[in-house]
């Protein structure tokens, strides 16, 4: 297959969270390795220069990135750019149509709200060379609805190869050593099966608290975040069938074939919970320091699954339960 890289990188959401602790030091590794050398354009809404970028982006290496090279960190800063504009404004993209001059396949990286997801497509849509790819981060829409809806805004403005639903989640090392685990040790892989496995506990346990991401958490809540997208994943990598190749259409398969032969969840076998201390979390929740949430606010509940029956048989339940002592 002819290979067409990208030949610049927008990153919408520059000022945001996931650039900051996940982005940045992952295009870092890519620079130091020589596989990126094409611009990298930010754009946010922040008032910001070239140079405030570059400085946030020197800020990402010094806490994320454990002894940073000064080469590499160099490297990376002279291929920054920055367009400063609402999402929501045409002129945006006009001015940022400007600064990638005559690049044919820009990749465009989304890591902004989803509540501006669909704006920022229709103006791609509208601005973009036909070579523009994009790049959308769960969570892909709040129900199903809503992702079919996202989805039918994607495909009108960009053809299927050029769009990239990512769930950074699985690029994890430990994630991605499950199917090796499984299927690469020839005294494993016998054994790992209904036959000889009784149960499957998937703890899904987060050192880090809230950090100020309560309003994040007051709008999507855990569920969204995690459960239909990390841990289904990982569960379809436990009990998929060896997939007929090692493409990632014929892993996709497989996972399908798991998903759709899992039971439908029934409410007597949920248990909720919230994390300890969350109403009184400080920083973008709802009320502030010290103040109670809505009784019915969603909060940074953990995934609902307690028991999922699947195709393994009824011998076999794969769970997904937070560490008790998290709870309240
Ligand atoms: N953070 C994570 O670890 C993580 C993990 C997985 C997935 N995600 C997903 O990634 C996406 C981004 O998350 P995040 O945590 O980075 O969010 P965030 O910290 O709130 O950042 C959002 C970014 O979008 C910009 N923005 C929002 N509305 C805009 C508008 N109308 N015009 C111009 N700029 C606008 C913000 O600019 P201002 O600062 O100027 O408002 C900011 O740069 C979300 O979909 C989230 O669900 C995040």
């Amino acid at each position: 297959m002819q290979r067409c890289d990208s030949d610049a990188l927008v990153l919408f959401g520059a000022t945001g969270d996931l650039c900051y602790r996940k982005i940045y030091p992952a295009l870092y590794h890519l620079v130091r390795r020589r596989l990126l050398n094409i611009p990298i354009i930010g754009v946010a809404r922040a008032g910001w220069t070239r140079e405030q970028l570059a400085k946030r982006v020197q800020d990402s290496m010094a806490q994320f990135v454990s002894n940073p090279d000064g080469e590499t960190v160099e490297r990376f800063v002279s291929l920054l750019d920055y367009v400063d504009g609402d999402y929501r404004e045409r002129s945006t993209f006009d001015q940022l149509r400007k600064v990638l001059g005559n690049a044919e396949r820009p990749l465009h990286y989304l890591a902004i709200p989803p509540s501006v997801f669909s704006v920022v497509i229709e103006h791609l849509g509208g601005t973009m060379p036909r070579g523009a790819r994009v790049v959308i981060e769960k969570p892909f829409g709040r129900d199903l609805a809503s992702a079919r809806e996202l989805n039918r805004i994607l495909l009108k403005r960009f053809p299927e190869s050029n769009i990239f639903r990512i769930d950074h989640y699985l690029g994890k090392e430990a994630v991605q050593g499950l199917l090796y685990f499984r299927f690469a040790n020839s005294f494993l892989e016998p054994v790992f099966n209904r036959n000889y496995v009784a149960s499957i506990q998937i703890t899904m346990a987060e050192k880090m608290g809230m950090n100020g991401r309560g309003k994040f958490y007051e709008e999507a809540g855990a569920i969204r975040d995690v459960l239909q997208n990390h841990i289904l994943q990982i569960l379809a990598f436990l009990t998929l069938e060896p997939p007929v190749s090692s493409g990632g259409e014929a892993l996709r398969d497989e996972k399908v074939k798991v998903l759709k032969s899992i039971r439908p969840v029934k409410p007597e076998n949920v248990v909720r919970g919230q994390f300890r201390g969350y109403r009184r979390e400080d920083g973008g929740y709802p009320g502030g320091h010290g103040a109670r949430g809505p009784a019915g606010g969603r909060g940074k509940y953990w995934p609902p699954v307690r028991r999922i029956d699947q195709a393994y048989g009824d011998r076999n339940l794969v769970c997904a339960c937070p560490p008790p002592a998290a709870f309240e």
